[in-house]
């Protein structure tokens, strides 16, 4: 039944549109679903639990809607051990289903009032009704790591003579230890040969090596979501667990590892969860480096500092000016940049953007650029746009509209326009001028807040493309998010004028 999957062949089961969707906050409409679960399949994804059918009429069509697409990879939805429910996953033409219920004491008392005999009397029912009903049955034990272990196998060898065709393990609430994870699944795998899923939650950042612990024991799926998203702390993150599998277990996968930042990009944006930027794989700082010692240890042998390739993961490596820089990481950001500087030269622009960080100052690459343009008396490096100053209107009830006033080549600019709010009719008018003068287009842009309250200081990132197939990005944190986001616009954009304007003039 299960031939598709070759036996050392790790099983990819992905719930970032069920757990995931259950982050705090976190509602998505039927089209957005469908959007990620197509961008699921295209990853290699081999099972998606699309939703949960019961808890909205939006979300059964949504499902309904992923199991129409003709998607490579399983549909699943999930069901409490009640009729209802498996009713409510055929409704949505689903021939695959996860049900569960709860075999800890905890939730058993105060949660389903139930005593133990009657768990395991609605589980073996729930799968017996599924299977007569000829759905494929993917059976949890919900706070399988805080039940009574004797139990637990009680009941999973109950619902395999039901004829389960799977169990999941699930860390409800993160509390297992990945030793204690060997040990349940050695229990599981005495009660029953049946494949054996993981379902781990982060409460005690455990839930990779807690799903690796397992799929050692013997498990061969985990359950996982895009980002680690899921409820409080959040599931096994897909990207760290399938690479540290590949990586440092030599175990297979079917996933497609260079889409993995696009995707973790497309949730974030879609899901409006931000990803923290020390967040191994996907974070925006997991491929940049600052440091001297390890920018010259990667510049001779990437091995040095890096236990991952960046393009294996869709990414690319970075280099950060600021007050660790050292020679080697600044004469590479600016070769990047055609700019050769000489030895002498290179050691005043690196004491001088020393100098600057020291005053507590984050030095962009248009900055960088233009310190090598002062020491090497060249100003073609110089920042190509310069913001003379904008000003924006909006308010309730009126259309936000922005003036932006731009200076290049000694020429004045100065556009208007009319934005969904202040930020997207300041982006826009800016986007006038360069667009008539550079063809550059926004592919993304991002806000973060850096810390809390009105006064909040805020992180934009903004991605820029020009018809070259030149991206670039930049950052700029401020307590104004419009001012913030002018200002880290303006400087993609000098970036990408930078690289054509060095490139060309070098070439001719
Ligand atoms: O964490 C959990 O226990 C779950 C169940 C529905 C399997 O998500
Ligand atoms: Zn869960």
């Amino acid at each position: 039944m299960y031939s598709k999957y070759s036996s050392d062949k790790i099983r990819i089961f992905d719930t970032t549109l069920r757990d995931g969707e259950q982050t705090p906050g976190v509602s998505i409409t039927p089209k957005q679903k469908v959007e990620i679960a197509v961008r699921l399949d295209e990853l290699g994804i081999d099972a998606i639990e699309a939703g949960f059918p019961m808890v909205s009429q939006g979300e059964m069509e949504a499902i309904r809607l992923i199991s129409k697409q003709g998607l490579k990879a399983e549909i699943c939805g999930l069901a409490r051990a009640i009729k209802t429910d498996i009713d409510a996953v055929m409704k949505c033409d689903l021939n695959y289903i996860h049900t569960f219920i709860a075999t800890s004491d905890i939730h058993m008392r105060y949660k389903l009032r139930m005593n133990p005999e009657q768990v395991l009397e609605k589980a073996v029912w729930a799968v017996d009704y599924a299977k007569k009903h000829g759905l494929q049955v993917e059976f949890s034990a919900e706070d399988a790591t805080r039940s009574d272990r004797q139990f637990m196998n009680r009941v999973f060898q109950a619902v395999t003579e039901a004829g389960a065709d799977r169990l999941d393990i699930p860390d409800t609430v993160g509390y297992a230890t990945p030793q204690y994870i060997g040990e349940l699944v050695n229990d599981v795998k005495t009660a029953t040969n049946l494949p054996i899923s993981m379902h781990c939650h982060d409460d005690f950042g455990l839930a990779v090596a807690n799903t690796i612990s397992g799929i050692n024991a013997g498990a061969s799926c985990a359950h996982v979501t895009i980002n680690g998203l899921g409820e409080r702390a959040g599931n096994t993150s897909l990207e760290e667990f399938v690479m540290a599998l590949q990586c440092l277990y030599n175990r297979n996968h079917n996933i497609k590892t260079e889409l993995l930042y696009d995707i973790s990009k497309f949730i974030s944006n879609t899901m409006g969860i931000v990803v923290q930027p020390n967040k191994a794989i996907i974070g925006e700082n997991a491929f940049g480096h600052e440091s001297g010692i390890h920018t010259h240890g990667v510049i001779s042998n990437s091995l040095t500092y890096e236990p991952i390739s960046p393009e294996l993961v869709g990414r690319k490596r970075w280099f950060q000016a600021g007050k660790h820089a050292g020679a080697h990481g600044i004469r590479n950001m600016l070769l990047d940049f055609g700019i050769e500087p000489t030895d002498e030269q290179l050691h005043e622009i690196v004491e001088k953007q020393k100098n600057l960080a020291d005053k507590g100052k984050s030095i962009t690459t248009a900055e960088l650029l233009s310190i090598a343009g002062e020491v090497m008396h060249n100003n073609k490096f110089e920042e190509k746009f310069k913001l003379y100053d904008f000003h924006i209107v909006t308010g309730m009830n009126i259309i936000p509209t922005a003036v932006v006033r731009l200076n290049t080549d000694g020429k004045d600019f100065i556009a208007s326009e009319i934005g969904v709010g202040p930020v997207d009719a300041a982006l826009k008018a800016i986007q006038k001028i360069a667009g008539e003068i550079t063809s550059i287009k926004i592919r993304e842009y991002s806000l973060d807040s850096i810390t809390g309250g009105s006064d909040a200081l805020a992180e934009v990132s903004v991605k820029v493309a020009d018809k070259d197939g030149n991206i670039v990005s930049a950052r700029k944190a401020g307590e104004d998010v419009v001012v913030a986001s002018v200002q880290a616009m303006i400087d993609a954009i000098n970036k990408i004028m930078l690289k054509k304007i060095i490139y060309s003039k070098n070439k001719s």
